[in-house]
């Protein structure tokens, strides 16, 4: 019974009691009944009194009790939080709060095979970007993958993840702490400039700067987290550059975990083009040597300020077509002595460009694309490498038969690659493709980036 209820009870008993004493007066006198019953009223009022008191004080110090508790459990909650936060564990959002931060959607900061990226503002003013990841079956275990990589790791070059959503049935959303800058894509390759993002173009010390930022964090991931965390989707799309062009690697969807005692893991071919190592290409399982191909890869497209495939003529039909194999250009600028040849044109024009440098991150790059993983360095010697404390050997001379013909193909889209593979000899050095830095083939089996 709540107060009001209680309160008019009582006044209507105490008001009939009252009523019953008067009727009694009256109809009995002053008699020995009419007083025995005006005692027993009298007794029934202060016990109705008694009991009133008794409620309204017990109710006054539970309501103090429940303020106090809520009180608490605000304190509580926003402490809670505030951990989390601080433990970078990632909490649960509603779908209403991300509509709001997002103003349904609004501002698109990029879109990727499977997920679309938008600008948010988080009610307490943290900038976020909300990945919406799309299809139900594929979405879910590029969801699961991404979270179970990101969201127990912690490192200033690796994106932060502070939360997600869930519907059933529907899309899967993670937010992550919004990076300003963007993808290194739009800083390093001429014509990736939008309307909400002018394209940049990042000085020589910044790019080799986020070299070895990359370095680190693949180092990390690598060699210092409790299972091994294989990225396998390295490229510039997913490196992101924060208000100080410090590279931060974003785009945990085809993560995989590695047991430290495995060597490789057996998985379907997925990724882009053009940054595959072969031995994924032939089946051969991956392991950490992939993301270290993908890496050398990504280095040399820095350095040129290009894609390592490019169409040069386009002719008719597909046979007609021409392609540079820019990986190639570099190595044979480098047997020719003219490193600065394979830099960005327009960072040369600038000028300032320490010789040796380029030399280094060259020799990187070929010892990290060689075909046989087992050449390849492991990225924390790479960051050895590329901070100079160790020497750089000559690189042996890649082979480059296979990996550059896989890497083409019509579509100029950002999708990646489904397995379309023909089959193929597991033997690299036995496909008796021509290898020159600039060749027309007819090989087409792998999608866009
Ligand atoms: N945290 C972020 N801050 C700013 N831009 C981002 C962020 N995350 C992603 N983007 C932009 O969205 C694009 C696609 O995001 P990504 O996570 O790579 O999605 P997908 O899995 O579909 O490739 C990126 O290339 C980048 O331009
Ligand atoms: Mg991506």
């Amino acid at each position: 019974m709540d107060d009001k209820k209680a309160n008019i009870t009582a006044v209507i008993i105490i008001i009939g009691l009252i009523i019953f004493i008067i009727v009694a007066r009256l109809s009995l006198k002053l008699s020995k009944a009419f007083f025995l019953i005006v005692g027993a009223d009298i007794a029934v009022i202060l016990a109705v009194f008694v009991c009133l008191v008794i409620r309204g004080r017990y109710n006054h110090r539970r309501k103090l009790l429940e303020k106090k508790l809520v009180s608490e459990g605000r304190e509580l909650r926003i402490e809670y939080s505030f951990l989390r936060k601080v433990a970078g564990v990632p909490i649960k959002f509603r779908l209403k709060e991300l509509e709001d931060a997002t103003d349904n959607f609004q501002a698109l900061l990029g879109q990727g095979a499977s997920a679309s990226v938008f600008k948010g503002i988080l009610s307490d003013g943290t900038a976020v970007a909300v990945k919406r990841i799309n299809g139900e079956e594929h979405g879910e275990k590029e969801f699961r993958s991404e979270v179970a990589a990101i969201a127990s790791v912690q490192h200033v070059n690796l994106v932060r993840l502070l939360g997600y959503c869930c519907l059933p049935r529907g899309p899967r959303f993670l937010v992550y702490e919004f990076i300003p800058n963007g993808s290194l894509d739009h800083w390093i390759f001429p014509g990736k400039g939008t309307k909400n993002r002018p394209e940049g173009c990042l000085s020589w010390d910044l790019r080799y700067r986020v070299a070895i930022d990359v370095a680190k964090a693949l180092s990390y991931l690598h060699h210092d987290c409790r299972s091994r965390i294989l990225h396998l989707d390295l490229k510039p799309e997913n490196i992101l550059l924060d208000e100080n062009y410090r590279a931060i690697v974003a785009d945990f969807g085809l993560s995989k975990l590695m047991g430290k005692d495995e060597s490789r893991v057996i998985t379907t071919i997925r990724g882009t083009k053009g940054y595959l190592a072969p031995e994924w290409l032939l089946e051969h399982g991956v392991s950490e040597k992939c993301d270290i191909y993908s890496y050398g890869m990504v280095l040399l497209e820095m350095i040129g300020g290009q894609r390592n495939v490019t169409l040069i003529e386009n002719g008719s039909d597909k046979s007609q077509r021409k392609w540079q194999y820019f990986p190639k250009i570099a190595r044979d600028k480098l047997g020719e002595g003219k490193v600065i040849a394979v830099v960005d044109h327009r960072l040369v024009e600038v000028g300032a460009i320490d010789e040796r440098q380029v030399k280094r991150v060259v020799h990187v790059a070929l010892w990290c694309i060689q075909e046989r993983a087992k050449l390849r360095p492991t990225m924390a010697q790479v960051v050895e490498m590329l901070e100079g404390r160790v020497p750089v050997e000559e690189p042996p001379d890649p082979q480059m038969i296979m990996v550059d013909f896989l890497s083409i193909d019509e579509e100029e889209s950002d999708c990646h690659f489904r397995p379309k593979i023909a089959a193929m000899g597991s033997n690299v050095n036995s496909c008796n493709i021509p290898c020159s830095s600039s060749s027309s083939f007819a090989m087409s089996m792998l999608s866009g980036r």
